[in-house]
Protein backbone atom coordinates (compact mmCIF):
# COMPACT_ATOMS: atom_id res chain seq x y z
CA UNK A 1 0.00 0.00 0.00
CA UNK A 2 1.63 3.51 -0.66
CA UNK A 3 0.92 5.60 1.80
CA UNK A 4 2.30 10.00 1.78
CA UNK A 5 3.02 11.75 5.22
CA UNK A 6 0.40 14.23 6.04
CA UNK A 7 1.74 15.99 8.75
CA UNK A 8 2.88 13.56 11.18
CA UNK A 9 1.16 10.72 9.97
CA UNK A 10 1.35 8.01 7.53
CA UNK A 11 -2.03 8.22 4.82
CA UNK A 12 -3.15 6.31 1.95
CA UNK A 13 -2.15 8.19 -1.33
CA UNK A 14 -5.16 7.11 -2.68
CA UNK A 15 -7.44 9.12 0.57
CA UNK A 16 -5.54 12.14 -0.15
CA UNK A 17 -5.00 14.73 -2.09
CA UNK A 18 -3.71 18.84 -1.37
CA UNK A 19 -4.55 21.22 -4.57
CA UNK A 20 -3.29 24.96 -4.50
CA UNK A 21 -4.37 27.39 -6.92
CA UNK A 22 -0.28 29.34 -7.60
CA UNK A 23 -0.66 30.53 -10.40
CA UNK A 24 -4.29 32.29 -10.15
CA UNK A 25 -3.51 33.07 -6.63
CA UNK A 26 -0.78 35.62 -8.27
CA UNK A 27 -3.40 37.66 -9.69
CA UNK A 28 -5.85 37.97 -7.18
CA UNK A 29 -3.22 38.14 -4.54
CA UNK A 30 -1.39 40.81 -5.36
CA UNK A 31 -3.10 43.26 -3.36
CA UNK A 32 -5.00 45.14 -5.95
CA UNK A 33 -8.00 44.21 -3.79
CA UNK A 34 -5.76 46.59 -0.50
CA UNK A 35 -5.27 49.34 -2.45
CA UNK A 36 -8.94 49.29 -4.37
CA UNK A 37 -10.83 49.34 -1.20
CA UNK A 38 -8.47 51.75 1.33
CA UNK A 39 -8.37 54.39 -2.21
CA UNK A 40 -12.53 54.37 -1.74
CA UNK A 41 -14.38 56.88 0.21
CA UNK A 42 -15.76 54.82 2.79
CA UNK A 43 -12.38 52.97 3.18
CA UNK A 44 -12.86 49.08 3.01
CA UNK A 45 -10.69 46.10 3.00
CA UNK A 46 -11.98 42.34 1.85
CA UNK A 47 -12.76 40.09 4.82
CA UNK A 48 -10.73 37.23 3.33
CA UNK A 49 -7.82 39.02 4.90
CA UNK A 50 -9.02 37.88 8.42
CA UNK A 51 -7.95 34.86 7.81
CA UNK A 52 -4.42 34.02 8.35
CA UNK A 53 -3.58 31.16 11.33
CA UNK A 54 -4.17 33.63 13.88
CA UNK A 55 -7.51 34.45 12.33
CA UNK A 56 -9.04 30.91 11.43
CA UNK A 57 -7.61 30.43 15.94
CA UNK A 58 -9.51 33.62 16.65
CA UNK A 59 -12.73 33.19 14.68
CA UNK A 60 -12.92 29.93 16.16
CA UNK A 61 -12.76 31.41 20.15
CA UNK A 62 -15.74 33.78 18.60
CA UNK A 63 -18.13 30.42 17.61
CA UNK A 64 -17.81 29.60 21.58
CA UNK A 65 -18.40 32.91 22.94
CA UNK A 66 -21.71 33.26 24.50
CA UNK A 67 -23.26 35.74 22.58
CA UNK A 68 -22.19 34.48 19.38
CA UNK A 69 -25.52 32.44 18.29
CA UNK A 70 -24.60 31.41 14.79
CA UNK A 71 -22.72 28.84 15.44
CA UNK A 72 -24.30 27.11 17.89
CA UNK A 73 -27.89 27.35 16.39
CA UNK A 74 -26.60 26.56 13.32
CA UNK A 75 -25.07 23.22 14.61
CA UNK A 76 -28.25 22.35 16.58
CA UNK A 77 -30.28 22.56 12.95
CA UNK A 78 -27.65 20.03 11.57
CA UNK A 79 -27.53 17.83 14.50
CA UNK A 80 -31.10 17.30 14.29
CA UNK A 81 -31.70 17.43 10.43
CA UNK A 82 -28.19 15.95 9.55
CA UNK A 83 -29.50 12.19 8.92
CA UNK A 84 -32.58 13.31 6.52
CA UNK A 85 -30.39 15.66 4.15
CA UNK A 86 -28.25 12.59 3.77
CA UNK A 87 -31.45 10.20 3.02
CA UNK A 88 -32.00 13.29 0.58
CA UNK A 89 -29.14 13.45 -1.28
CA UNK A 90 -28.14 9.93 -1.40
CA UNK A 91 -24.30 8.93 -1.55
CA UNK A 92 -22.42 12.42 -2.91
CA UNK A 93 -19.00 14.17 -3.10
CA UNK A 94 -19.61 17.19 -0.20
CA UNK A 95 -17.41 20.48 -1.14
CA UNK A 96 -17.58 22.88 1.39
CA UNK A 97 -16.32 26.38 0.51
CA UNK A 98 -14.24 28.65 3.25
CA UNK A 99 -14.79 25.33 5.54
CA UNK A 100 -12.62 26.61 8.33
CA UNK A 101 -12.20 23.61 10.69
CA UNK A 102 -15.30 21.86 9.31
CA UNK A 103 -16.73 21.57 12.84
CA UNK A 104 -20.28 21.15 12.03
CA UNK A 105 -19.09 19.50 8.77
CA UNK A 106 -18.30 16.26 10.76
CA UNK A 107 -22.47 16.06 11.54
CA UNK A 108 -22.69 15.60 8.19
CA UNK A 109 -19.72 13.26 7.36
CA UNK A 110 -20.91 11.50 10.55
CA UNK A 111 -24.47 11.26 8.98
CA UNK A 112 -23.25 9.98 5.68
CA UNK A 113 -21.11 7.81 7.52
CA UNK A 114 -24.06 6.28 9.53
CA UNK A 115 -25.87 5.46 6.14
CA UNK A 116 -22.94 3.88 4.65
CA UNK A 117 -22.69 6.37 1.98
CA UNK A 118 -18.99 7.11 0.19
CA UNK A 119 -17.23 9.07 2.07
CA UNK A 120 -15.81 11.94 -0.46
CA UNK A 121 -15.03 15.27 1.35
CA UNK A 122 -13.29 18.16 -0.54
CA UNK A 123 -12.87 21.00 1.97
CA UNK A 124 -11.61 24.49 0.23
CA UNK A 125 -10.36 27.33 2.58
CA UNK A 126 -7.68 30.47 2.11
CA UNK A 127 -6.51 29.66 5.29
CA UNK A 128 -4.14 26.92 4.63
CA UNK A 129 -3.00 26.24 8.09
CA UNK A 130 -6.26 25.16 9.43
CA UNK A 131 -7.51 23.89 6.35
CA UNK A 132 -4.62 21.11 6.31
CA UNK A 133 -5.11 20.68 10.33
CA UNK A 134 -8.42 19.74 9.95
CA UNK A 135 -7.96 17.62 6.84
CA UNK A 136 -5.65 15.39 8.97
CA UNK A 137 -7.63 14.93 12.14
CA UNK A 138 -10.95 13.99 9.75
CA UNK A 139 -8.52 11.38 8.07
CA UNK A 140 -7.45 10.30 10.83
CA UNK A 141 -11.12 9.64 12.38
CA UNK A 142 -12.57 8.23 9.15
CA UNK A 143 -10.76 5.32 7.70
CA UNK A 144 -13.27 5.40 4.90
CA UNK A 145 -12.52 9.27 3.88
CA UNK A 146 -10.95 10.17 0.75
CA UNK A 147 -10.64 14.00 1.00
CA UNK A 148 -9.13 16.55 -1.14
CA UNK A 149 -8.41 19.56 0.23
CA UNK A 150 -8.13 22.72 -2.11
CA UNK A 151 -6.28 25.63 -0.89
CA UNK A 152 -7.57 28.77 -2.26
CA UNK A 153 -10.46 31.27 -2.94
CA UNK A 154 -13.88 30.47 -3.66
CA UNK A 155 -13.72 32.10 -6.94
CA UNK A 156 -10.57 29.80 -7.65
CA UNK A 157 -11.85 26.68 -6.37
CA UNK A 158 -15.48 26.60 -8.23
CA UNK A 159 -13.50 27.58 -11.28
CA UNK A 160 -11.23 24.79 -11.29
CA UNK A 161 -12.64 22.43 -9.01
CA UNK A 162 -11.24 18.39 -9.76
CA UNK A 163 -14.34 15.97 -11.24
CA UNK A 164 -15.73 14.10 -8.70
CA UNK A 165 -15.27 10.36 -8.89
CA UNK A 166 -18.97 10.60 -7.11
CA UNK A 167 -22.29 10.43 -9.10
CA UNK A 168 -23.13 13.52 -7.70
CA UNK A 169 -21.54 16.45 -5.71
CA UNK A 170 -23.13 18.46 -2.94
CA UNK A 171 -21.99 22.19 -2.69
CA UNK A 172 -21.67 23.07 1.00
CA UNK A 173 -21.67 27.08 2.59
CA UNK A 174 -22.60 27.19 6.27
CA UNK A 175 -21.62 29.98 8.93
CA UNK A 176 -23.94 32.51 7.00
CA UNK A 177 -20.91 33.35 4.58
CA UNK A 178 -23.06 34.31 2.17
CA UNK A 179 -23.97 37.34 3.87
CA UNK A 180 -20.25 38.53 3.84
CA UNK A 181 -20.87 39.39 0.16
CA UNK A 182 -23.17 42.28 -0.51
CA UNK A 183 -25.79 42.09 -3.18
CA UNK A 184 -23.56 41.99 -6.53
CA UNK A 185 -21.02 40.03 -5.15
CA UNK A 186 -23.89 37.54 -3.78
CA UNK A 187 -25.33 37.48 -7.11
CA UNK A 188 -21.62 36.62 -9.11
CA UNK A 189 -21.07 34.14 -6.79
CA UNK A 190 -24.94 32.20 -7.25
CA UNK A 191 -23.50 32.47 -10.83
CA UNK A 192 -20.53 30.80 -9.90
CA UNK A 193 -22.45 27.95 -7.66
CA UNK A 194 -24.91 27.41 -10.83
CA UNK A 195 -22.05 27.16 -13.20
CA UNK A 196 -20.23 24.29 -10.64
CA UNK A 197 -22.92 22.33 -10.21
CA UNK A 198 -25.13 20.20 -12.51
CA UNK A 199 -28.37 19.74 -12.89
CA UNK A 200 -29.93 17.33 -10.03
CA UNK A 201 -26.79 18.05 -8.08
CA UNK A 202 -26.84 20.10 -4.44
CA UNK A 203 -26.26 23.81 -2.54
CA UNK A 204 -26.58 23.36 1.35
CA UNK A 205 -26.57 26.91 2.45
CA UNK A 206 -26.80 28.02 6.14
CA UNK A 207 -27.59 31.57 6.96
CA UNK A 208 -28.56 33.95 9.45
CA UNK A 209 -31.87 35.51 9.63
CA UNK A 210 -33.14 39.00 10.65
CA UNK A 211 -34.36 39.47 14.17
CA UNK A 212 -34.10 41.60 17.18
CA UNK A 213 -31.04 44.11 17.00
CA UNK A 214 -29.75 43.89 20.29
CA UNK A 215 -28.99 39.81 19.70
CA UNK A 216 -27.10 40.81 16.48
CA UNK A 217 -25.10 43.28 18.16
CA UNK A 218 -23.81 41.94 21.13
CA UNK A 219 -22.97 38.53 18.89
CA UNK A 220 -19.94 40.79 17.42
CA UNK A 221 -19.52 43.25 20.58
CA UNK A 222 -18.21 40.38 23.06
CA UNK A 223 -17.78 41.03 26.66
CA UNK A 224 -14.34 39.30 26.40
CA UNK A 225 -12.89 41.34 23.29
CA UNK A 226 -12.04 38.56 21.41
CA UNK A 227 -14.21 39.77 18.12
CA UNK A 228 -12.13 42.93 18.52
CA UNK A 229 -9.17 41.24 18.39
CA UNK A 230 -9.76 39.37 15.61
CA UNK A 231 -11.18 42.85 13.59
CA UNK A 232 -8.06 44.02 14.20
CA UNK A 233 -5.83 40.93 13.70
CA UNK A 234 -6.82 42.15 9.73
CA UNK A 235 -3.89 44.92 10.05
CA UNK A 236 -1.62 42.60 11.22
CA UNK A 237 -2.01 40.26 8.51
CA UNK A 238 -1.57 43.01 6.03
CA UNK A 239 1.63 44.35 7.81
CA UNK A 240 3.08 40.95 7.51
CA UNK A 241 1.74 40.03 3.94
CA UNK A 242 2.40 43.50 2.31
CA UNK A 243 5.01 44.87 4.63
CA UNK A 244 2.98 47.32 6.10
CA UNK A 245 3.53 49.65 9.38
CA UNK A 246 -0.61 49.82 10.70
CA UNK A 247 -0.02 50.55 14.76
CA UNK A 248 -2.56 48.49 16.22
CA UNK A 249 -3.20 50.36 19.26
CA UNK A 250 -4.04 53.20 16.86
CA UNK A 251 -7.27 51.64 15.58
CA UNK A 252 -10.54 50.37 18.02
CA UNK A 253 -13.19 48.03 17.04
CA UNK A 254 -16.85 49.81 16.15
CA UNK A 255 -19.62 47.04 15.04
CA UNK A 256 -23.20 48.36 14.76
CA UNK A 257 -26.18 46.93 12.86
CA UNK A 258 -27.35 49.11 9.50
CA UNK A 259 -31.40 48.60 9.84
CA UNK A 260 -31.29 50.16 5.94
CA UNK A 261 -29.21 47.32 4.62
CA UNK A 262 -29.88 44.92 7.21
CA UNK A 263 -26.33 44.17 7.90
CA UNK A 264 -24.35 44.39 10.86
CA UNK A 265 -20.91 46.14 9.70
CA UNK A 266 -17.74 45.88 11.50
CA UNK A 267 -15.30 48.93 11.32
CA UNK A 268 -12.00 49.88 12.40
CA UNK A 269 -11.58 53.45 13.72
CA UNK A 270 -8.77 55.38 13.33
CA UNK A 271 -7.89 57.36 16.92
CA UNK A 272 -5.53 60.06 15.35
CA UNK A 273 -4.52 61.28 11.67
CA UNK A 274 -2.17 58.90 10.95
CA UNK A 275 -0.18 57.70 7.31
CA UNK A 276 -0.26 54.00 6.56
CA UNK A 277 2.28 52.39 3.98
CA UNK A 278 2.21 49.34 2.84
CA UNK A 279 5.57 48.98 1.55
CA UNK A 280 5.63 46.13 -1.03
CA UNK A 281 2.42 47.21 -2.79
CA UNK A 282 4.28 51.07 -2.97
CA UNK A 283 1.09 52.10 -1.13
CA UNK A 284 0.24 54.70 1.35
CA UNK A 285 -2.94 56.04 2.63
CA UNK A 286 -3.96 58.85 5.27
CA UNK A 287 -6.34 58.01 7.76
CA UNK A 288 -8.39 61.18 9.57
CA UNK A 289 -9.24 61.20 13.20
CA UNK A 290 -12.38 58.98 13.51
CA UNK A 291 -12.47 57.72 10.07
CA UNK A 292 -13.40 53.93 9.20
CA UNK A 293 -12.10 51.30 7.71
CA UNK A 294 -15.13 48.89 6.74
CA UNK A 295 -13.86 45.43 7.11
CA UNK A 296 -16.90 42.91 7.32
CA UNK A 297 -20.55 43.03 6.29
CA UNK A 298 -22.57 40.29 7.69
CA UNK A 299 -26.46 40.82 5.97
CA UNK A 300 -29.00 39.29 7.80
CA UNK A 301 -31.73 37.48 5.40
CA UNK A 302 -34.95 38.14 4.69
CA UNK A 303 -36.07 34.18 4.06
CA UNK A 304 -38.79 34.85 0.97
CA UNK A 305 -36.08 37.47 -0.53
CA UNK A 306 -33.03 34.81 -0.64
CA UNK A 307 -35.53 31.90 -1.86
CA UNK A 308 -36.18 34.00 -5.00
CA UNK A 309 -32.89 34.67 -5.48
CA UNK A 310 -31.66 30.98 -5.19
CA UNK A 311 -34.69 30.01 -7.83
CA UNK A 312 -33.09 33.22 -10.33
CA UNK A 313 -30.01 30.93 -10.31
CA UNK A 314 -31.68 28.17 -11.34
CA UNK A 315 -31.13 26.68 -7.70
CA UNK A 316 -34.39 25.37 -5.94
CA UNK A 317 -34.78 24.80 -2.39
CA UNK A 318 -36.42 21.33 -1.51
CA UNK A 319 -36.28 21.83 2.24
CA UNK A 320 -35.58 24.52 4.45
CA UNK A 321 -35.13 23.94 8.09
CA UNK A 322 -34.71 26.71 10.76
CA UNK A 323 -34.66 26.42 14.84
CA UNK A 324 -37.08 27.41 17.07
CA UNK A 325 -36.62 31.16 17.23
CA UNK A 326 -36.42 31.09 13.92
CA UNK A 327 -32.92 32.68 13.80
CA UNK A 328 -31.11 30.76 11.61
CA UNK A 329 -31.85 28.61 7.95
CA UNK A 330 -30.56 26.30 6.86
CA UNK A 331 -31.54 25.34 2.96
CA UNK A 332 -30.78 22.64 0.71
CA UNK A 333 -31.50 23.44 -2.22
CA UNK A 334 -31.40 21.78 -5.81
CA UNK A 335 -29.44 22.65 -8.88
CA UNK A 336 -32.49 22.39 -11.66
CA UNK A 337 -32.12 22.21 -15.47
CA UNK A 338 -32.07 25.71 -17.37
CA UNK A 339 -33.70 25.92 -21.06
CA UNK A 340 -31.68 24.26 -23.18
CA UNK A 341 -29.62 22.22 -20.89
CA UNK A 342 -32.06 18.91 -20.07
CA UNK A 343 -33.85 16.71 -23.21
C1 LIG B 1 -17.00 32.97 8.75
S1 LIG B 1 -15.81 31.70 8.59
C2 LIG B 1 -16.88 30.27 8.53
C3 LIG B 1 -16.16 28.98 8.82
C4 LIG B 1 -17.07 27.75 8.80
N1 LIG B 1 -17.62 27.49 7.47
C5 LIG B 1 -18.20 27.93 9.77
O1 LIG B 1 -19.36 27.86 9.35
O2 LIG B 1 -17.93 28.06 10.98
C6 LIG B 1 -15.31 31.88 6.91
C7 LIG B 1 -14.30 30.85 6.42
O3 LIG B 1 -14.13 31.07 5.03
C8 LIG B 1 -12.75 31.27 4.71
N2 LIG B 1 -12.73 32.30 3.67
C9 LIG B 1 -13.01 33.62 3.79
N3 LIG B 1 -12.99 34.23 2.60
C10 LIG B 1 -12.66 33.28 1.70
C11 LIG B 1 -12.50 33.28 0.28
N4 LIG B 1 -12.66 34.39 -0.44
N5 LIG B 1 -12.20 32.10 -0.33
C12 LIG B 1 -12.04 30.95 0.40
N6 LIG B 1 -12.18 30.90 1.75
C13 LIG B 1 -12.50 32.04 2.38
C14 LIG B 1 -12.07 31.69 6.00
O4 LIG B 1 -10.72 31.33 6.05
C15 LIG B 1 -12.93 30.96 7.06
O5 LIG B 1 -12.43 29.69 7.34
Amino acid sequence: METIQVGSEQIESSRFRWITFSSPEAVVDDGQDVIQGLSQTQKTLPCRYFYDDRGSELFEQITDLPEYYPTRTEQAILEKYAVEIAQLTGGCELVELGSGSSRKTRLLLEAYNQLNHQLHYCPIDVSAGILKATAIALLRQYPRLKLSGLAGTYQQALAQLPPTELENRMLIFLGSTLGNLNDEECNTFLTQIQQALQPGEFFLLGVDLQKAIAVIEAAYNDAQGVTAEFNLNILRHLNHRFQGNFALDQFAHHAFYNPVEHQIEMHLRSLKRQTVVLKTLDYQVVLDTGETIRTEISRKFHLPTLIDSLKTHALQPLHIWTDPQGWFGLLLCQRQCTSGECP
